[in-house]
């Protein structure tokens, strides 16, 4: 099982977690973070459609920021199975 825990910096609270299967994983490969936290109605901006120009879905990972647009959950879960983003604005 796999795990991917949304936290809101602003609110200072967990916002959502949400839990995979390892098939899921493999068979979303090219779904983006950025989309996939949409399908769960967490709000990331945008206004490049994914092409990693805007800058606006950035979300913190282990203290970096990274571009949710860019990133899939192969990618997210490559090292780990738990996985906690930060989002500034929730
Ligand atoms: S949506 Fe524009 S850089 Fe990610």
């Amino acid at each position: 099982m796999y795990r991917l825990v949304i936290y809101g910096r602003a609110g200072q609270r967990e916002v959502k977690s949400i839990k995979f299967k390892k098939p899921e994983i493999a068979s979303n490969q090219t779904i983006n973070l950025m989309f996939l936290l949409h399908q769960h109605n967490i709000p990331i901006a945008s206004s490049c459609y994914a092409e990693g120009i805007c800058h606006k879905c950035v979300v913190s990972l282990n203290k970096k920021e990274i571009l949710s647009c860019q990133v899939n959950l192969q990618d997210l879960f490559k090292e780990k199975n738990f996985v906690k983003i930060e989002v500034g604005y929730l």
